[in-house]
């Protein structure tokens, strides 16, 4: 996912650090980098699932390290959003179990029904969708990531169904 150059709100409210500074409880006090991936997804839930390079910086700061070791992470791990995604995120996976049960033919069915390429985001705002690798749920291949939950054996019926569903803000991310 590239790098975006949109503007992003910092807000580091007392309920985000009372978070962060649980996480960093667990921690030695001189090994707050150890905190770095899951203190990267409370901020980004926290900042409608994005993270800009400014608040990247931030959270480099709040951990004490340098920019460029956060910027390492976020840009290696797919469930790091560079850039304002839509309300609705399909992840599907296109490892080897789910591009042989279709994947790709599902991709690119739900690209064409919400009319954008992978990677895009409908001019709504709604859905975005993207190609990740194998999340682990290969024996119920093929499958996506919506959130924080899989919706398994995909087929085109299945997808119509759950685009109706968001559409009509029946599902849960969390
Ligand atoms: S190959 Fe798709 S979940 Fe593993």
């Amino acid at each position: 996912m590239e790098i975006s150059n949109a503007k992003q709100e910092i807000n580091i409210t007392p309920e985000l650090q009372a978070r962060i500074d649980e996480l960093l409880s667990h921690y030695p006090a001189d090994k707050k980098k150890s905190a770095l991936l899951p203190v990267l997804h409370e901020v980004q839930d926290a900042h409608d699932n994005w993270l800009s390079v400014p608040l990247q910086d931030k959270v480099a700061e709040i951990l004490e390290i340098k920019p460029i070791e956060v910027y390492e992470v976020v840009t290696f791990y797919t469930m790091y959003n560079q850039r304002p995604i839509g309300n609705y995120m399909f992840e599907f996976c296109r490892t080897s179990c789910c591009c042989l049960r279709g994947a790709e033919d599902l991709m690119e069915y739900t690209c064409e029904k919400l009319g954008i390429k992978e990677g895009e985001t409908t001019p709504d705002g709604k859905f975005t969708v993207v190609g990740v690798e194998c999340l682990g749920a290969c024996g119920y291949a093929p499958m996506l990531q919506i959130g924080d939950y899989y919706k398994e054996h995909l087929t085109k019926e299945k997808i119509d169904q759950l685009i109706e569903e968001c559409k009509a803000g029946q599902v849960n991310l969390h």
